[in-house]
């Protein structure tokens, strides 16, 4: 495939949206084909999967439910959205990925690790970033982030100790996989962290 991929990863609230939407616009400024796209949602299949996972109704939800369901959403963004966009040269930027479901599913809930890099290998046919974003901030400051929003869905209304289950098993993977995951220090003003991309991602076209 001819295309570049890339992901944004992080603990809830860490500015992943925030940062997706940056670096996009700013390299579609350059003249690169960019598409846009996040998980769990970027088809209207996948979307209302999502729906289905997020609703604070759902208490109920067993976890390899959720395993399943976030696979199943992620199958359906990768054939219709994301190997077709790589396939005809264009870069992909996706808000969230594999390395999501093994942080929050795995790490988080406690499901083997391996069994979710399983299903998940399924799900995406082996398709590996060319490079992730590791958005980090501590937990307390994404969750400040996050209340000034309206609401929290299902998963953000988890208790603390899972969410620093998630961000550990954020910097476990950063660990594991050096040559591809950049931990970002997110902590620092928008514009700050963009540069901060940026220069990374610059750096790594040009020594790829
Ligand atoms: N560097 C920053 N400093 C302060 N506030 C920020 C920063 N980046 C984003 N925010 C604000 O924090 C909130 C969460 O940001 P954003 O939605 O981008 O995070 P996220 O990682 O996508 O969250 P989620 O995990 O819920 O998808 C938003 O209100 C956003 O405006
Ligand atoms: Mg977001």
């Amino acid at each position: 495939m001819t295309g570049i991929f890339i992901t944004f990863e992080g603990p809830d609230g860490a500015g992943k949206t925030t940062q997706v939407k940056a670096f996009a616009e700013r390299l579609t400024a350059q003249g690169y084909d960019v598409v846009l796209t996040r998980e769990p949602g970027g088809t209207a299949i996948s979307d209302k999967i999502r729906s289905l996972i997020l609703d604070p109704a759902h208490k109920e939800m067993a976890d390899i439910t959720e395993v399943l369901l976030y696979a199943a959403s992620r199958a359906q963004h990768v054939q219709e959205v994301i190997v077709p966009a790589l396939q005809s040269g264009k870069l992909v930027v996706c808000d969230r990925f594999v390395d999501a479901s093994i942080a929050y599913q795995g790490y988080g809930l406690g499901i083997a690790i391996d069994q979710v890099a399983a299903v998940n290998r399924l799900a995406t046919g082996g398709l590996v970033p060319d490079r992730t974003y590791l958005l980090d901030v501590s937990v307390e400051e994404g969750r400040d982030r996050l209340q000034a929003r309206t609401g929290l869905d299902r998963i953000e209304q988890k208790g603390a100790p899972y969410h620093e289950r998630v961000r550990a098993g954020f910097h476990e993977l950063a660990a594991r996989h050096p040559e591809r995951i950049q931990l970002i220090h997110a902590s620092k003003p928008a514009d700050e962290v963009a540069e901060d991309i940026f220069a990374d991602f610059t750096a790594w076209l040009t020594h790829k």
